[in-house]
């Protein structure tokens, strides 16, 4: 497919330039809105050319900074090179990229952490300002100017409404055959005007399949033919398929105690190697008939699906390893209309998750022994990637489950820990954790009840009696602060040990 098949509509094509040429409508200062979520459907060019012109201005002694946001994570070609010529100073909503991490945890770069279900919701609500340029990468342009998107949908709409000025990539990488896969809502209204969101089932549309651009503002128009970041996907190790089997060996126990449907609820599966391991738990158990109302769909949801045990699945973006888009666009007709992309707003919408009844299943990087989760920070103040859409689904999920490793760093740290370096998910949000040592359900257990269960189920028996040590020194050394137990000056130190012996 040639790429100006791709552009049909004459007021566009009229439009179509350089890179070089639509990354001269940045300028310094500006806040730009890109496409793109977990490494799909980000911009392939622009950024490379905005990065050169951001690095000849430094040459010549200018400033040149950008706000950078997006939907989610993008790729090397954007958040790597923009960060590596310290051309961004404030980055929301998501990143997962390590120059970028680098850059925030230095100190260079703001960082706005945001639950994704809010991002879209909070620019429009005025609260990050004026969005000056959106650069945004569709599949095609239709003759009557409306856009088919690409692998993600993630903040698209939004971005295109509130941008001064719109930069399109037209990326023939992009299967063609994608028109049809998405679901794009634009009924949202500002309170009090709201209305609830009409949609009752996974894959219900309550939207159009294409995004809307007021063609006046589209500045440029840039033909590209790159593929998504596509990582590769390691197999399931022990430890993941340790943790996938007590998942979903405690769906079992779900559906057999009665609380939960035999083709259970719509499932929603955070990013990650364990997630997907879940994923490849669910293709060998007896389970069928699975929907899925989720962020992401990996490798492991087209196994499910391929399987026939999945029979839908509702996202805002593909994230499939070169293995995984290969499948897609072998067997793209057999997809459709089982799959479905909506703006992340919709996708992760507190509304919707709730309603459905989501079962939802997210990566931690430690747990407190009262249940506090930490998804974001190492050591209290390093960010790693972000929190993603893990509150929007955990904290209105029917059931949520939070799943790690029970150490890290080869052993030498743990992650059940006396109380967590930061909070991302409150004791009061979370159901049940999950290391490969066991499964703590802490649903209606008291902050005491959960310390034992957490102690005995999830953490590494090589930490167990230290954590029980501290609750019963804790216990002892104020009777009347029994509710949660806490040496406050001890429980941060379990953590800055490590920093003395140099282990972190
Ligand atoms: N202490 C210190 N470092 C820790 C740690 C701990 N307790 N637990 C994990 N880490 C480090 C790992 O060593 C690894 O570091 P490295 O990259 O330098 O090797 C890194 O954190 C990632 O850990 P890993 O074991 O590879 O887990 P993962 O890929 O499953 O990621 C999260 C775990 C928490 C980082 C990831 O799930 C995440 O970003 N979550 C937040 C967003 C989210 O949930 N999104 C989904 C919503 S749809």
């Amino acid at each position: 497919m040639s790429h100006q098949s791709r552009i049909t509509c004459p007021q566009l094509a009229a439009k179509v330039t350089t890179a070089d040429v639509a990354a001269g409508f940045v300028e310094n200062g500006h806040s730009v809105g890109i496409s793109g979520f977990t490494g799909a459907g980000h911009p392939k060019a622009v950024p490379a050319a905005l990065a050169a012109r951001i690095e000849a201005a430094h040459g010549r002694g200018e400033e040149f900074r950008i706000g950078l946001w997006s939907g989610a994570s993008t790729a090397p070609e954007v958040d790597g090179l923009l960060a590596s010529v310290h051309g961004v100073d404030k980055r929301l909503p998501y990143q997962s990229d390590p120059a970028m991490r680098a850059q925030i945890n230095a100190g260079k770069v703001d960082y706005v952490d945001t639950h994704l279900s809010h991002s879209a919701q909070h620019m429009w609500f005025g609260f990050y300002g004026n969005l000056d340029v959106a650069v945004v990468e569709v599949a095609a342009i239709l003759p009557n100017g409306l856009l088919v998107p690409g692998s993600s949908v993630g903040n698209n709409t939004t971005w295109l409404d509130r941008a001064d000025k719109v930069i399109l990539e037209v990326n023939s990488w992009q299967p063609r055959d994608l028109e049809g896969f998405h679901d794009i809502y634009y009924g949202t209204a500002l309170p009090p005007h709201r209305f609830p969101l009409q949609l009752t089932h996974p894959m219900q549309r309550i939207g159009d399949p294409y995004l809307r651009v007021d063609p006046a503002k589209v500045v440029a128009v840039v033909e590209t033919d790159g593929p998504d970041r596509n990582t590769p996907l390691s197999a399931p190790d022990e430890d993941s398929r340790a943790m996938a089997d007590l998942l979903v060996d405690f769906l079992r126990h779900e559906v057999r105690a009665g609380r939960m449907p035999p083709h259970l609820l719509p499932l929603q599966s955070g990013v990650g190697n364990v997630a997907n391991a879940v994923m490849a738990g669910l293709v060998d158990s007896e389970f069928e008939q699975l929907t899925a109302f989720t962020e992401v769909i990996q490798d492991g949801m087209l196994d499910l699906l391929d399987s026939g045990k999945l029979l839908s699945v509702s996202a805002t973006s593909f994230g499939l390893s070169p293995v995984g888009v290969r499948r897609f666009l072998d067997n793209v007709g057999s997809y459709k209309g089982r799959i479905l992309l909506r703006s992340e707003e919709i996708s992760n919408h507190p509304e919707l998750v709730r309603r459905l009844g989501v079962i939802a299943i997210n990566g931690m990087i430690e747990a407190d022994i009262y249940g506090n989760v930490n998804s974001t920070h190492v050591m209290g103040s390093s960010i790693m990637n972000g929190i993603g859409g893990s509150g929007d689904f955990a904290r209105n999920a029917f059931l949520n489950f939070f799943v790690s490793p029970s150490t890290a760093k080869g052993g030498a740290i743990s992650s059940i820990v006396p109380m967590v370096s930061h909070v991302d998910h409150t004791e009061h949000d979370v159901h049940v954790l999950v290391t490969e040592q066991g499964l703590a359900d802490l649903r209606g257990l008291s902050p005491t009840d959960r310390a034992d269960r957490i102690i005995a189920t999830c953490a590494h028996p090589r930490f167990r009696d230290r954590l029980t040590d501290y609750v019963e020194r804790a216990k002892a050394a104020r009777p009347q602060a029994r509710h949660t137990p806490h040496l406050l000056g001890e429980a941060l130190s379990w953590h800055t040990r490590y920093l003395e012996t140099g282990q972190m």
